[in-house]
């Protein structure tokens, strides 16, 4: 029997910069009317759950109309990120790592699916020098040490770009000592996909027998004339693996009613997606469910 995962990301939503919520309402549409084995959320859920937990309590409302299975991880908008990156002013803290397990449960976790064991980690820790980084690494050492078959490892933060051994330290991608660790262990175990989100593409590549997926967006294409091209699809969508027995099929799906938000127009002033000015939710058929 095969099983079916469908993997979301960056939905950056917020009840008053309501910009991304209309492809998010489709999605839950979506899912009510063919609901996956699991979806994954992989991270940026909230417009600004940093800075605004009314931010991240909505996403916890909108994540809870999904009619399937879910686990959630955090993405930087919603806890930080490493303090020793570019952007040490949004750093994760230990207080905003414990809002995020309150309001949606452990950051890391396990699902069995037939042969296949997913498994989620919470990219935005890795080298923040807080106990559940230190935590983490211990779990994610016993729990691969422990797991036969094949294993799908879901995280918010790309591991690199395009060269393994990039030792850049930048916001796009992991930390180079993180991803020695991660892929020490990748190495060493049966791990065929990893999927991720955080640079708002689509993009599939193998390293060596492992597929690493980068997740598009539902909320806007992050398509920013200042910075280097990710490569890629700048494309909203969301991605579906079919597991049949220890085989991964990987697709890019884009719904007819997922509308692609370019915010390239915003980005030449200067200013990030977080400097949006209001544009709140209005719609009464659904304000929060
Ligand atoms: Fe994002
Ligand atoms: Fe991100």
């Amino acid at each position: 029997m095969g099983f079916r995962i469908v993997q979301v990301s960056d939905l950056h939503l917020s009840r008053d910069r309501a910009y991304f919520f209309d492809n998010w309402d489709v999605f839950v549409g979506l899912i009510r009317d063919d609901p996956p084995d699991l979806v994954v959320v992989s991270g940026d859920l909230s417009f600004d759950g940093w800075g605004d937990p009314a931010a991240l309590a909505f996403a916890r409302e909108q994540i809870a109309r999904l009619e399937a299975p879910v686990r959630v991880l955090p993405g930087n908008h919603d806890i930080g990120e490493c303090p020793a990156g570019p952007r040490p002013g949004r750093a994760v803290t230990q207080a905003h790592h414990r809002r995020f397990l309150d309001l949606f449960g452990e950051d890391r976790w396990t699902v069995a699916l037939g042969a296949w064991t997913l498994i989620g980690i919470d990219s935005e820790i890795f080298q923040s020098g807080l106990e559940a980084e230190a935590a983490q690494r211990l779990w994610l050492e016993a729990t691969l040490a422990e797991t036969a078959g094949p294993v799908a490892l879901f995280m918010h933060k790309p591991p690199y770009l395009d060269d393994p051994d990039d030792e850049r330290v930048t916001a796009g991608w992991c930390d180079p000592r993180s991803r020695r660790w991660l892929f020490g262990l990748i190495d060493r175990h049966d791990v065929r996909v990893v999927g991720c989100g955080h640079l708002h593409i689509w993009r599939h590549v193998r390293r060596g027998g492992v597929d690493i997926v980068w997740a598009p967006s539902t909320s806007f294409v992050n398509a920013d004339e200042r910075k280097p091209d990710h490569g890629g699809t700048h494309r909203v969508g969301f991605v579906d693996y079919r597991l049949e027995g220890t085989e991964a099929e990987i697709r890019f799906v884009e719904p007819a009613l997922f509308a692609n938000i370019d915010l390239r127009n915003w980005f030449r002033s200067g200013r990030s997606a977080l400097h949006l000015p209001p544009r709140p939710l209005c719609r009464t058929n659904n304000e929060s469910g």
